[in-house]
């Protein structure tokens, strides 16, 4: 039996949802699940403990966040309604290439006026330099091939203010985790989710790929953060 704690060689399979013309329900649906499975994991929780853990107490200020690869912008909705709650004035623009997402995420946060939308890629982002306080980007990094990762992390650092956060989230392969995604999207995914999401786990990258994406990019200030829950990485840290 193999190690469930080795690593296979990583996947090449494109998901439903980068295929310029699946279905819109198929888009929808796929994107759906994606939502409500970070809503299930407590992932939306967890972005805003890592973000209280690094605010200085008592902050009442505002902040300026950008959401990479933002989907149906439920990461950007989530910390504007954190914002609310917490008199911290969140502005938040998401950022995404397809605009068929982008549609139905302004239909999804048609009541949270403090997000904006971008079309534009990741890698060529069309924001100035230091322009945001806290960069972020969730279960995008997968969809990238693996030489894109290191101008993807250079990218969001780039518009990232110096003393600004970055947190870079995405699953994180092994042979343990495919059994648990593969599990979880059955459990709580949509079908179009279940299939993407098994596509997803195994185009994944390993502990030792992320810890090397650090090396490469020469972003030392990033670190692994304690992640929400086992099947997922999350690199964290300021900009000095
Ligand atoms: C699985 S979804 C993640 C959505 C969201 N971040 C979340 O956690 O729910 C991946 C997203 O990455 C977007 N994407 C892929 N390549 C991109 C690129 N080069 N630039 C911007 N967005 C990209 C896709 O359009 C898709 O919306």
């Amino acid at each position: 039996m193999p190690n469930p704690f080795s690593v296979p060689p990583r996947g090449q399979e494109p998901e439903a949802i980068d295929h310029p013309d699946t279905h819109a329900e198929v888009l929808r649906e796929a994107m759906r699940g994606v939502k409500r499975l970070n809503r299930r994991l407590g992932y939306h929780r967890y972005l805003v403990s890592q973000l209280e853990r690094h605010l200085p107490r008592g902050f009442g200020g505002s902040l300026n966040v950008l959401d990479v690869a933002t989907g149906l912008a439920d990461i950007p909705e989530a910390l504007a309604l954190w914002g609310r709650r917490r008199h911290i004035s969140v502005q938040a623009v998401g950022l995404d290439l397809n605009p068929r997402i982008l549609a139905m995420a302004q239909e999804e946060t048609r009541e949270v006026p403090e997000i904006e939308l971008v079309e534009g890629d990741a890698l060529a982002m069309p924001f100035p330099d230091g322009s945001f306080d806290v960069v972020t980007t969730h279960l995008a990094l997968h969809h990238f091939p693996e030489d894109r990762i290191v101008p993807l992390l250079r990218s969001m650092d780039r518009v990232l203010r110096p003393g600004g956060l970055m947190l870079v989230g995405d699953l994180v392969r092994s042979r343990a985790n495919i059994v648990l995604v593969d599990a979880a999207c059955a459990l709580w995914g949509t079908p179009a989710a279940l299939a993407d999401g098994k596509i997803s786990i195994r185009n994944a990258y390993s502990r030792a790929e992320f810890e090397a994406f650090i090396r490469d990019s020469g972003l030392s200030y990033l670190d692994f953060a304690r992640p929400g829950y086992p099947t997922q990485v999350l690199l964290a840290g300021r900009k000095p």
